[in-house]
């Protein structure tokens, strides 16, 4: 017997893989902002229970009335969503939307360890795919990303490039968006692939050495200690905030348009690795020191994203600049 979820057709029941992690709790709340209840499968094996810290007296306990809520269920979506999602579908009724996020999401760690990402990323992108087609789910939306490019020549990149990525995250990433595609046109699931670039915002765990280059600067320069550049710094990426992307996903996830439809998800802007170290050193006052270590093999040199054709299908753009999405994510 699950609880929690209030039984109303009028507001959607999405289901948000990864849902615990850094961009998944920010989509559950704009999620649930937006009137919706929402169900999040997670492994708990990068998320944390505290970034849904909001909803927690919330989860499990009915409340009534109007109020929306969330419900989160501890599983491995790369052993299917069938028997985890069976007791809440009972209770409230059918899945309608999924945003999948749930993932593997270092680059350096799918080089080291290629058949974590083809079991977690892939194979879970066809579990969730599969349970959409057995549900009869209204739209898919999954985290894809710049990753999946590589070796390109041609900048800002454009959604038409062909795709040479450099990783087992990339290729698998570019290999999910296949299956999108496929789930859609042959079984009719609608479905979208948002390209995200380098996201960056509160909640993004800085702990591992495999974390995003934000997270782990800002942290580092919080504290007065060093910030570590791999690599000569000269490195670009296009870093999009996460309140921008969690607007891009919800509109993706909320519409019925945009059917087979992929994206990117970038601001448009590059900035080398060596300024953004210099900028977070900067705006911390000044106290960390600049190091250089060996540039990692498999990384893309550069990347920034064209943007005109999320403005087009979904009427999204980014909004928070690089300094002021610096200076919310400092502060925590
Ligand atoms: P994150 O690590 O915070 O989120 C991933 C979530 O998935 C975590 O909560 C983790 O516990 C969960 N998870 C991992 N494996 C799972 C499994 N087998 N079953 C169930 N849950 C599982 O990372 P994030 O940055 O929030 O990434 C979210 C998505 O966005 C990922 O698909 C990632 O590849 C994609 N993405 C992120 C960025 C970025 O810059 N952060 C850029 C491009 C794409
Ligand atoms: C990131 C995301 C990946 C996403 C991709 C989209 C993470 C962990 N990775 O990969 O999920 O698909 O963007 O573009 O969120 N660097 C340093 N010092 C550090 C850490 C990193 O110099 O301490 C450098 C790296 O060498 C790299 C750059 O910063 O050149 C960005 O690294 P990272 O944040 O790990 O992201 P990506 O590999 O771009």
């Amino acid at each position: 017997m699950v609880h929690g979820l209030v039984t109303s057709p009028l507001r959607p029941l999405v289901a948000v893989t990864g849902g615990a992690g850094f961009i998944g709790s920010h989509t559950v709340d704009l999620l649930v902002a937006s009137g919706c209840r929402v169900v999040v499968l997670d492994d708990f094996s990068t998320g944390k229970r505290a970034n849904l810290a909001r909803w927690a007296d919330r989860e499990r306990f009915g409340f009534g009335g109007s109020e929306p809520s969330v419900e989160v269920l501890t599983v491995d979506i790369s052993h299917g969503l069938f028997s985890a999602l069976a007791p809440i579908t009972a209770q409230y009724g059918r899945v309608e939307r999924i945003v999948h996020l749930a993932a593997q999401v270092s680059v350096i760690h799918s080089i080291a360890n290629p058949m974590t990402d083809e079991r977690i990323n892939y194979g879970g992108t066809l579990q969730v795919l599969e349970y959409a087609r057995a549900s009869a789910v209204r739209k898919v939306v999954m985290a894809s990303s710049a990753a999946v490019y590589g070796d390109v020549s041609e900048f800002p990149v454009d959604e038409q490039a062909v795709c040479h990525p450099v990783s087992p995250y990339g290729m698998h990433k570019l290999a999910s968006e296949h299956a999108l595609h496929y789930y859609s046109q042959v079984h009719h699931v609608p479905t979208t692939a948002l390209r995200f670039f380098n996201v960056y915002g509160p909640r993004q765990d800085p702990s591992s050495p495999y974390s995003g280059v934000i997270s782990i600067f800002a942290d580092r320069a919080n504290a007065g200690r060093d910030l570590t550049i791999f690599g000569d710094g000269e490195q670009t990426r296009d870093f999009v905030y996460v309140g921008d992307v969690v607007r891009a996903v919800v509109g993706a996830v909320l519409t019925d348009g945009a059917d087979r439809a992929l994206m990117n998800i970038g601001t448009g802007s590059e900035i080398t690795v060596k300024e953004l170290a210099q900028t977070i050193v900067e705006l911390t006052g000044g106290k960390s020191t600049i190091r250089h270590a060996e540039a990692r093999a498999g990384e893309i040199l550069r990347s920034v994203a064209r943007v005109e054709r999320a403005e087009r299908l979904l009427g999204w753009k980014s909004q928070i600049g690089l300094r002021d999405g610096l200076a919310q994510t400092l502060r925590g």
